[in-house]
């Protein structure tokens, strides 16, 4: 396998398996305001980090504007550019046009003076505006990469074009090493969601997603989307935390408990009613981790309910919401406590576009912000109520974007459903989307569990459950 070099921009070593590979010159696109001018200093500022020396070269602004553009971020570029670590310079798109197309070499004696091993040149767009040309572009390209592989540089170009079709059939494209994009869609009026995807990139594997990212005062920062997979299961480089249930032969059975990420789904009939308690105690044990919760409340519970079993189980789920660990949401018109007035979103008046696109830019926005900090979510749902409320067509249209959503921001879900009010087809749809699921039924003496999925393939044989005076309240024998 080739060198890699370490970008040490976050999220980015783990798409790209370790780095880039070295020497690989990398196209970045994205239309204006997407960070690639931040991506390219983040990447000499790592470089500089461990001692591997980068160019900066710009051809719009000059080394003070790059210099104050970037003055937002916590990065002190000044103290750098004096270790001689990272140098800044502005070239006229002219000189380097000339300069490559000719002999002279002013670009390549910089190159070799400066001993550097990354480039960053910001941008080509410009070069090429000089040419109208097209054979003139690809000469000029092609012997700019020339130059870069002949010094084993691992450069990064910044292509401000904005293609809407992928323009993978360009000359540059095809003759670059690497493709990054780099794009955003608004979410709503203020909020703007990045995204990012490596198109290409020879000499290493790359995950095949687009990847949300944020810019924090750090730079960019990168969530790798983990959706299952084999390929992307690689990219896991620590293991996900196991969170025990409460439940000391469920915890056995399931090996430790419910990884952070994974989607379980409660299987009950009408006439169970210890559901409730193996949730609760799941629940508590996660919020106990420091966990946030996103609760969808049922026809059958009402925040008073679940406030009180949540006692039981020594969570206070008032304050919990008043310290902002978690919010619900009301599906039907219910009185609320004031005190929490503001942490239950009630969507009763929500189309069901609008109660997709809340959903899905709550947990995108919040979720991604907290993930920063190393703060997890998890989220329940109750099947029977969105179909009652949205009804099927809408559960078949977003299932799949919703657990593949929730899978990559690490959430770990818990699906409840009733299976004796929904059909053959949403059972199968639902269960072919868990990770685990535990079933349990009723008959006129006993409450039954069984494990028929599990992460690791375990299914367990049926036990009864049984309630007992103490933590966590139930028994499995
Ligand atoms: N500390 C910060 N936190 C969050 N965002 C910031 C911070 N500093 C700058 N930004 C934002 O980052 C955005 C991206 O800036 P950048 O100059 O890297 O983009 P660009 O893709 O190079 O744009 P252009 O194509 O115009 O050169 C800017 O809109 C800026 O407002
Ligand atoms: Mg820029």
């Amino acid at each position: 396998m080739r060198a890699k070099v370490e970008t040490g921009i976050a999220g980015l070593d783990d798409i790209l398996y370790g780095g880039i590979p070295k020497g690989n010159v990398v196209m970045v696109e994205g239309p204006p305001g997407t960070g690639k001018t931040t991506m390219g200093m983040q990447y000499l500022i790592k470089g500089a980090q461990k001692n591997e020396p980068g160019i900066y070269i710009t051809f719009e602004e000059t080394p003070e504007q790059i210099a104050e553009n970037m003055s937002n971020y916590e990065w002190d570029i000044n103290i750098l550019e004096e270790s001689n670590l990272i140098k800044i310079v502005s070239f006229s798109p002219q000189i380097v046009h000339e300069d490559m197309l000719s002999t002279s070499g002013i670009f390549e004696k910089m190159i070799r003076s400066f001993n550097c091993q990354r480039i960053v040149i910001d941008s080509i767009s410009l070069i090429k505006y000089l040419n109208k040309e097209e054979s003139n572009v690809r000469e000029l390209i092609y012997s700019l990469r020339n130059i870069l592989h002949k010094h084993s540089l691992t450069a990064l170009l910044i292509n401000e074009e904005i293609d809407t079709n992928i323009n993978i059939h360009s000359i540059e494209n095809f003759v670059v090493d690497g493709i990054i994009q780099m794009s955003y869609q608004f979410l709503n009026e203020n909020i703007r969601s990045y995204v990012l995807e490596v198109i290409k990139m020879r000499g290493t594997k790359i995950s095949n997603y687009q990847h949300n990212y944020l810019l924090t005062d750090k730079g960019i920062h990168i969530i790798p989307s983990y959706v299952s997979g084999e390929i992307d299961r690689d990219l896991r480089k620590k293991p996900q935390e196991i969170i025990p249930t409460g439940i000391q032969k469920l915890d056995e059975l399931l090996l430790g408990g419910v990884a952070r990420g994974e989607t379980f789904l409660i299987e009950t009939d009408s006439l169970t009613t210890l559901y409730k308690l193996i949730l609760v105690s799941i629940s508590s044990q996660r919020i106990k981790k420091g966990e946030k919760f996103l609760y969808s409340l049922s026809i059958a519970t009402t925040i008073e309910e679940f406030i009180n079993i949540f006692k039981r189980y020594n969570i206070d789920l008032v304050k919990e919401l008043e310290n902002d660990q978690g919010l619900f949401i009301e599906h039907f018109r219910r009185s609320v406590l004031k005190e929490i007035e503001s942490k239950v979103a009630n969507v009763t008046s929500m189309t069901n576009e609008e109660y997709w696109n809340f959903l899905n830019e709550h947990i995108r926005y919040e979720v991604n912000k907290d993930k920063l900090e190393d703060k997890y979510w998890f989220t329940s749902y109750d099947i029977n109520t969105i179909l009652i409320k949205r009804g099927k067509e809408f559960l078949y249209s977003i299932y799949g974007e919703l657990l593949a959503l929730v899978k990559s921001l690490s959430i770990t879900t818990l699906m409840h459903c009733n299976v004796d009010t929904v059909d053959k087809e949403i059972l199968s749809l639902l269960e072919s989307k868990s990770d685990g699921i535990i079933k349990i039924w009723s008959d006129v003496r006993y409450q039954y569990l069984q494990i028929i999925k599990s992460p690791l393939n375990i299914n367990s044989k049926p036990f009864i459950i049984e309630t007992i005076n103490e933590y966590p309240f139930i028994e499995l024998s």
